[in-house]
């Protein structure tokens, strides 16, 4: 069932799209939803301008998109286990959290399938995030090389960023989060480097510069080389969306087959968005 209400305003390039006429803080009715997730499906990134929510109206909508996701190493807002706040404020001089390429929790053995951001302050300059779409990043390798990665897994760990001696642990100066550094964030899961997605059945590439840090069964200098080459390939200009925010807008994301970074820029200004996410299934080649 499709309804005629949704208003779905594709990227020229058909990655990302912006979704008006619907409002998240009521149930969706079952064409609207089935109309939402289609656009989703198609686009990888979807953002719904003019939306302000309640953190009970935040938690329903991601509800109706599935189970909340497991969401460790960073303190979650008071009495709302499945809501993250990520703020930086103005005086801040820490690093931006999420300033690298990654896809959300990757290192999970069942990463989330999908990442919700509700923007409640946003700065009058920068503080864009971008997003490199790997559906396409996969399409455009040649079929030699897609042959020769295919079959490849990929390790996958969050020591460098969350271990006990990663780089939150050493950081100094965040304010606006509480990161909380561990151990259990030394373990790796291997997982598909070439992943099929569960809903569209397309091919995207799995990996990621924060959390995929070598290739199974090559050597680390093996591995190194050929996840460098990835990097820098899918996050080539072609495949980037550089989105631009304002205050109320929702952007959903989805973490099976694109990568996303947030830029900085806003040193002097505070920026807060209320992040939960989706459970996903293990990435399956
Ligand atoms: C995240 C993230 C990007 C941003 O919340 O997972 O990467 O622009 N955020 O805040
Ligand atoms: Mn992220």
């Amino acid at each position: 069932m499709t309804t005629l209400a949704l208003k779905v305003t594709p990227n020229a390039d058909g990655f990302g799209a912006e979704i008006r006429s619907v409002d998240l803080s009521r149930p969706l009715p079952p064409g609207v939803l089935h109309d939402v997730k289609a656009a989703f499906a198609a686009h990888g990134v979807v953002w719904f301008p003019d939306q302000p929510l309640t953190h009970d109206q935040l938690e329903a909508f991601t509800l109706q998109l599935g189970a909340f996701g497991w969401d460790p190493y960073v303190k979650p807002m008071e009495d709302r286990p499945h809501i993250l706040e990520v703020r930086r404020d103005a005086d801040e001089t820490a690093s931006v959290f999420g300033g690298t390429w990654h896809s959300d929790w990757s290192f999970q053995e069942t990463p989330p399938a999908i990442t919700i951001l509700h923007a409640k302050i946003v700065p009058p300059v920068g503080g864009d995030t971008l997003y490199a779409d790997g559906v396409r990043a996969w399409e455009a390798l040649s079929p030699t090389f897609q042959a020769m990665i295919a079959p490849l897994r990929s390790v996958h760990s969050a020591a460098g960023p969350y271990g006990s001696k990663g780089f939150y642990a050493q950081e100094k100066g965040r304010t606006g989060m509480t990161i909380l550094p561990s151990v259990e964030a030394e373990k790796a899961y291997t997982h598909p480097l070439v992943r099929t997605h569960p809903v569209t059945g397309r091919k995207a590439l799995f990996v990621n510069p924060v959390y995929t840090v070598g290739i199974e069964g090559m050597t680390e200098a093996e591995g190194k080389a050929l996840l460098a080459f990835l990097f820098k390939h899918m996050t080539d200009e072609r495949f980037v969306y550089r989105h631009r925010w304002a205050a109320n807008m929702l952007t959903m994301w989805d973490n099976r087959c694109c990568l996303h970074n947030a830029t900085g820029g806003y040193d002097g200004h505070t920026r807060v968005m209320h992040r939960t996410t989706v459970a996903g299934d293990a990435p399956r080649p």
